[in-house]
């Protein structure tokens, strides 16, 4: 490392045509408040290579995830939908945990592919940036995501944020300037390299271009004077750092394909443009005729919601720092797993504690894209199918290693047979007849605790005793899906028990023992479902604690133990009657 540096200082003393002075750089805010001046990096700052376990994490360290960051050359649709819905469910899960949480999102607005949309739409880029990030905000208010941040990459704190970053690398001799010749992909904002781009036919005009392998993306050659970032510095460095945290992407195909490329394709890293090309973005400190890379500048992102570089010693870790999962889509995953961690190990910085890249949802076995034009309007489709009901299918249905296909009959079907069918039929079976009380079960059940229970009773009391922990594992293994389907599983089971126990039945007989057991298991099921199905269902979770009577209090993961409270039983709203007085009524139009 320490020759790299003082080859690179001496390429930069030889390259360089505008000088910059990084010792003596202060953020514009800072200048503004006469701040003394910040310091570099963490004095927590963790060797790289074991940041995954994390020796020095404060135990008062905010759980903090992060969606990416949108592109907002053109509105929002489901896939967007489903990252931000996957970081979401994380958060609520910590806090259902009891853990304070922090979720940032927001949007990537500089670089090529924004200044082309703003181009040909005649808007100043800032117009559009302005308009596209209020529908994303929309966007994440309607889905009910409880994001903290929203930050924008034009916010004044964001680029003070990315000078410091870039002025940082410069003085540790990471960035060097260099002629660049190459393919670059607007749409993927990216350079390919040669083996990585082939000619291909367009089916629409029938002319020939050269395109992305990976992405199919049109690419233009380029070549120019640029700023280099040192990436092949970190070759060892990355490589042993996941050696060591063999959990660090998620899924592990993934991850192996992030090693593959750094073993055998990690080239230096172009990080500017120059400004007569790309003017809209945040200019190289020092040298206004470059302007920064629109990754470099985005993945800043995470760190700048958690307050960089505004990070007292001792307390870095305060601001969430570092992350404990970044969501990104399978097709980001590398700006994320390689170009991201070798930005802060130059920096000493600490990384982020895992990394899990979702698939994607298709439309007629295409990745639904704008660029395709097969993108579903995720407003639209949250007004027609209800809010709940379009987390409840992306989560269920969506997937981490493989891709989902997207079709509104997947989503009835799913409707009918998990929420309708499941657990709203359940809660009203249970719930609604006259013969019995939840309240009654409740009270008597907590009062014949020990006594000999049938082999049903066992069994049901296993499952829901198991419940907890196999959902906390899927989601600390980062499948909020199979979280969600263990879950639901238990809906699917309680039906089943409730089938064979017919209480109705044993109310005729006369067997109110029998009867109140039966109900108290399956309110018993109800509530701990209903507490675990709150990060995924928020509304509809807590309308069926409602229906159920159960203290706002007692919501939390600890709660949902069998036998944990024996206060609930007396609906707090009224029950409803028929199908359309249901939690979940039946659908209006199914088509
Ligand atoms: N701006 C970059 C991210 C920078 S993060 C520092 C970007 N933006 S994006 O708008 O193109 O994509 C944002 C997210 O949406 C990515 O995680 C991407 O994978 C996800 N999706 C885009 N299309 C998708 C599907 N069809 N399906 C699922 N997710 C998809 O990349």
């Amino acid at each position: 490392m320490e020759r790299f540096m003082i080859a690179s200082s001496r390429r930069l003393s030889t390259l360089r045509t505008v000088s910059i002075r990084p010792n003596g750089w202060v953020c514009q805010s800072c200048r503004a408040r006469g701040a003394a001046r910040l310091r570099f990096s963490t004095s927590a700052s963790i060797s790289s290579s074991n940041s995954g376990n994390l020796s020095h994490q404060q135990n008062d360290k905010p759980y903090y995830v992060t969606t990416p960051i949108f592109y907002v050359n053109a509105s929002p649709h489901v896939g967007h939908l489903y990252s931000m819905l996957i970081a979401d469910v994380f958060k609520r899960w910590e806090v259902l945990k009891g853990r304070t949480a922090y979720l940032s999102t927001g949007t990537d607005e500089h670089g090529m592919k924004v200044q082309r949309a703003a181009e040909l739409q005649d808007l100043h880029p800032k117009a559009l940036c302005d308009a596209n990030a209020e529908t994303f905000k929309d966007l994440a208010k309607k889905a009910n995501i409880a994001n903290d941040y929203f930050i924008r990459t034009t916010d004044p704190e964001h680029r003070d944020a990315v000078e410091f970053f870039w002025a940082r690398l410069r003085e540790k001799g990471y960035i060097y300037e260099n002629k660049h010749e190459g393919w670059y992909c607007v749409s993927d904002e990216t350079f390919y390299p040669e083996n990585m781009v082939e000619k291909r036919v367009s089916p629409i005009t029938g002319k020939s271009f050269i395109a992305s392998i990976e992405t199919g993306n049109a690419v233009e050659w380029t070549e120019e004077r640029n700023y280099h970032f040192h990436l092949t510095a970190f070759r060892e460095k990355l490589l042993q750092f996941y050696k060591e945290n063999p959990e660090w992407v998620v899924p592990a195909g993934r991850f192996t394909e992030v090693i593959n490329w750094v073993e055998n394709n990690l080239e230096d890293l172009s990080v500017s443009r120059p400004a007569n090309r790309l003017d809209w973005g945040i200019p190289v400190p020092g040298d206004p005729s470059q302007t920064i890379y629109v990754w470099l500048d985005a993945l800043v992102n995470y760190i700048t919601t958690a307050g960089y570089p505004h990070w007292q010693p001792g307390s870095e870790h305060t601001g969430g720092w570092p992350a404990d999962v970044h969501v990104v889509g399978k097709d980001i995953v590398r700006f994320h797993c390689i170009y991201w961690p070798a930005f802060l190990m130059a920096l000493d910085l600490p990384l982020p504690k895992q990394v899990l890249s979702h698939g994607h949802w298709l439309m007629s076995k295409q990745k639904m894209s704008k660029s395709v034009g097969n993108v579903v309007n995720p407003f639209f489709a949250l007004d027609r199918w209800g809010v709940d009901t379009m987390r409840y299918f992306l989560i269920y249905s969506g997937h981490i290693s493989g891709d989902a296909d997207y079709n509104n009959a997947f989503i009835v079907e799913k409707y009918k047979k998990g929420l309708q069918g499941g657990l709203g039929n359940l809660l009203n079976r249970v719930t609604r007849p006259k013969n019995w009380s939840v309240r009654q079960a409740v009270e008597n059940m907590a009062r014949t605790q020990g006594s000999t229970l049938s082999p049903e009773i066992v069994y049901h009391r296993k499952i829901l005793g198991r419940v907890v922990e196999k959902a906390d594992d899927h989601m600390k293994a980062l499948n909020p899906s199979w979280a969600l389907q263990d879950i639901m599983d238990v809906v699917f089971d309680t039906n089943k028990f409730f089938t064979e126990q017919a209480p109705w039945e044993r109310s005729k007989e006369g067997d109110m023992v029998a009867v109140e057991r039966t109900v108290f298991f399956t309110a018993e099921s109800l509530r701990i479902v209903g507490i675990l199905l709150q990060p995924f269902i928020p509304e509809k979770a807590s309308e069926l604690l409602d229906r159920l009577g159960v203290d706002p209090t007692r919501r939390r993961l600890e709660d949902a133990v069998l036998n944990s409270d024996d206060s609930y039983g007396t609906p707090m709203v009224p029950l409803g009657t028929g199908a359309q007085g249901s939690l979940f009524p039946t659908l209006p139009v199914e088509d």
